[in-house]
């Protein structure tokens, strides 16, 4: 059903204020603390539903919704992609939109990972209830507010701090372009040329940068990206769906792997992330990942943080 008044989504980064991003890592840290401490959480999801689609593989995403949801008091219900968009000769099962206006009268969110941006747009164009995207091709917000939340916890004094995502910019480097340019963070990308960040989600980035004081910027160089850097991050080289590319991309991006002698030149007390899941030896070593520079793990955690934050703020 559709809505007269403008139904809120989490599309990309750029749905959520500067403002609303730190109402959001509050509530994050806040229930931490009560999870850390052994405290219940409070019912903020009782009687609500959440449908969570997913059209491509996860670990962290599926389970830290999922887990959330029911901390929080609510229902999850998962929703594998192969089940609701794909018949058993690979045709459409039926249209993404109509998929969304049927999961509207029974749920209160609809969480979707899914192989396309536009399927994320398809749906947020007609659903009356919050949708977040668990991850497409272009984005991954609920990841990035995770990657925030993980930097804050370990350079909580910190005020200017320079993050250096090395790799591939796709989804993940898009939405932490964006969050970086959003909170002042500076942000820089290092990667092959032919494997930028797209050109309209720099534009994006611009205005929030100039609002917040952010420096974002480019270089082919993994040396010259990842000197002084406080925060070093990097991502698969071959994501989800771009297998068939595998030869190619491991080539070229090469020497982009985070090594101790490339992560030498980052500060001494920089901290190491990656999303996950990591392809030990091929865009980083287990040196690296397994140092105790690395928080690839307490980033993990934030993300059921995030989740539940996400969940409380978008579901009324
Ligand atoms: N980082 C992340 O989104 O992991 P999953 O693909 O396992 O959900
Ligand atoms: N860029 C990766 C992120 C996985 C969480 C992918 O899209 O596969």
């Amino acid at each position: 059903m559709h809505s007269l008044t403008q139904q809120r989504h989490l599309r990309t980064m750029l749905d959520l204020t500067p403002q609303e991003i730190e109402t959001i890592l509050e509530q994050a840290f806040s229930l931490k603390k009560m999870k850390d401490q052994g405290k219940p959480l409070p019912a903020l999801l009782k009687g609500k539903n959440i449908a969570l689609v997913f059209e491509k593989p996860s670990l962290r995403t599926k389970v830290a919704f999922e887990v959330a949801t029911a901390s929080l008091g609510g229902t999850a219900v998962f929703l594998p992609g192969v089940e609701i968009f794909r018949r058993a000769d690979g045709a459409t099962r039926e249209k993404t939109s109509d998929i969304a206006q049927v999961l509207e009268r029974y749920c209160d969110c609809i969480v979707a990972r899914v192989h396309s941006h536009a399927s994320i747009q398809d749906i947020a164009d007609v659903a009356s209830v919050p949708l977040i995207n668990a991850l497409c091709d272009g984005h991954h917000p609920t990841q990035a507010i995770a990657d925030l939340m993980t930097i804050r916890w370990h350079k909580p004094k910190a005020k200017q701090l320079k993050v250096t995502f090395v790799g591939d910019g796709n989804n993940v480097a898009t939405s932490l372009l964006h969050i970086c340019a959003q909170t002042g963070l500076d942000f820089v990308h290092a990667g092959p040329p032919n494997h930028r960040i797209p050109a309209d989600e720099w534009q994006a980035a611009e205005a929030p940068a100039q609002t917040s004081g952010s420096v974002l910027s480019f270089t082919d160089d993994p040396v010259k990206g990842i000197t002084d850097a406080d925060v070093v991050y990097t991502d698969t080289f071959v994501s989800m769906g771009d297998e068939a590319e595998s030869e190619n991309r491991l080539q070229d991006f090469a020497p982009f792997k985070v090594t101790k002698s490339l992560m030498a030149h980052a500060k001494t007390d920089a901290i190491f992330l990656h999303c996950l899941p990591a392809h030990r030896g091929e865009e980083v070593t287990d040196e690296v990942i397994d140092s105790a520079q690395s928080k690839v793990f307490d980033q993990a955690e934030c993300r059921m943080h995030v989740a539940a934050s996400l969940l409380a703020f978008f579901i009324h």
